[in-house]
């Protein structure tokens, strides 16, 4: 694959596609004022100031990512498989997904019979297999309708964002490669695929662009004159990536999207892991387990990969670097660390190449570094979330007895 059409929307004084990040693992590294601590009875107590992006803790080639027991990747993917055509009904169907919520009458003059294009924005793509599988799913609807004539004529566009530069083109490259669906957003060749296209920035970054109406008004399409085409999106934010956050934090970003970017029939399909049973929690990230060892010393290794100079020696994921967990009762949350054996320290110099400031990284023998949480909230806290944030349930779907739905949401009224 020569090219592949990733566009970077991080800070635009950034040199380099690794810089943004860098700063955050500066930043994380500097640690801050307030120390927390975290109370787990039987063990010791956990006190930290510094964290490193969870962003950096992805597998490598070297490792089994199979043998690590995210609860909810393989819930989120069999709901997907078994509900992907429903969801694709409701999100490339003629009628608006979110007239679901209104009466039949009003629901038949929503009805569009004309050419509609789809864009999924996929907020932290990581494996692309959860999008992937829905695509095929928009992809198989997208023919049925074809053949029924209505809407006339549907295309899809595929944007995934992602923080992780290296890591978005190399899954692009392998989801185009032998996939005959989907195009390159960088080929004339498309008529009839999903068109693909990679973002590298944050999930803040992406919400400005989606703001000013980017990655929808610039699609082929738009560029074409044919802005009369109906354009509806749905971003997906999937691996409970919502319970990294408190819930007044996730309503506050939720409620961004529904006030700035979901237009009326626009959708957020979001997965959330809802498990409160913390025995099941704990064995599912284990101190035990060799490949979540592997893992967060994997993640080490990036960010001192990124850091660059002494920092990649000293962060080199070595066997120095142990992995410990807390379950946080007062919160609700589980709490990934990293611990360094021994006293580290490290000059790390200016991201700007006109500044030759450097500053000392200093991690104390035993000191804990934050790399994750996940907070574990009940199902009708979620809901209440979502409502806070000006969101509508559409539809839930979960699978047989598991603690994992996926939620499509919506804005009776868009922007
Ligand atoms: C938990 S994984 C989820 C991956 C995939 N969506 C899934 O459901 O399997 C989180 C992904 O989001 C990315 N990510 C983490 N924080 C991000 C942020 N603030 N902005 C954009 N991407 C982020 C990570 O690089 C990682 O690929």
């Amino acid at each position: 694959m020569d090219s592949i059409d990733v566009i970077d929307i991080r800070n635009t004084s950034c040199v380099l596609p690794e810089e943004s990040l860098r700063d955050e693992i500066v930043h994380g590294l500097a640690g801050n004022a307030v120390i927390h601590a975290v109370c787990e009875e039987g063990f010791p107590i956990v006190q930290w100031k510094k964290s490193i992006p969870t962003g950096q803790f992805l597998p490598s080639e070297d490792i089994c990512f199979e043998g690590l027991t995210f609860l909810v990747q393989s819930d989120e993917l069999a709901i997907l498989d078994k509900y992907g055509w429903e969801i694709a009904t409701l999100l490339a169907g003629p009628t608006n997904p979110v007239a679901t919520l209104t009466s039949p009458q009003e629901r038949l003059e929503e009805d569009n019979p004309g050419d509609l294009h789809l864009t999924v924005v996929d907020l932290g793509a990581g494996r692309l297999d959860k999008a992937e599988c829905l695509l095929r799913s928009i992809d198989k609807e997208t023919c049925r309708l074809g053949g029924l004539n209505r809407p006339a004529k549907i295309s899809t566009t595929y944007c995934a964002v992602d923080i992780q530069y290296q890591e978005l083109r190399a899954r692009l490259c392998d989801l185009l490669r032998g996939n005959p669906i989907f195009s390159n957003g960088c080929h004339e060749d498309r008529e009839g695929k999903i068109i693909v296209r990679g973002v590298c920035g944050s999930y803040l970054d992406s919400l400005d662009l989606l703001q000013n109406d980017g990655l929808t008004r610039d699609t082929l399409a738009f560029n074409n004159g044919q802005e009369k085409i109906m354009q509806r999106k749905c971003i997906l934010w999937l691996g409970s990536s919502l319970t990294n956050m408190s819930l007044p934090q996730a309503s506050i970003f939720l409620g961004r999207f529904a006030t700035g970017v979901l237009r009326a029939g626009d959708t957020l399909l979001v997965g959330v892991d809802h498990c409160r049973d913390i025995k099941k929690v704990k064995a599912a990230y284990s101190e035990e387990s060799d490949c979540w060892r592997a893992y967060v010393r994997n993640g080490v290794k990036n960010a001192g990969a990124i850091l660059g100079g002494d920092a990649a020696a000293k962060m080199n994921g070595g066997s120095n670097w142990d992995y410990v967990t807390r379950w946080d009762t007062v919160n609700g949350r589980h709490m990934r660390f990293v611990r360094s054996r021994t006293r580290v320290s490290f000059e790390i110099s200016s991201s700007s190449p006109c500044d030759r400031a450097t500053a000392t990284v200093e991690m104390e023998e035993g000191e804990y570094i934050l790399i994750a949480q996940s907070y574990k909230h009940s199902l009708a806290n979620v809901e209440r979330c979502f409502q806070e944030a000006g969101l509508d349930i559409l539809k839930r779907w979960t699978k047989d007895q598991s603690d994992c739905s996926l939620y499509l949401l919506g804005k009776e009224r868009g922007i």
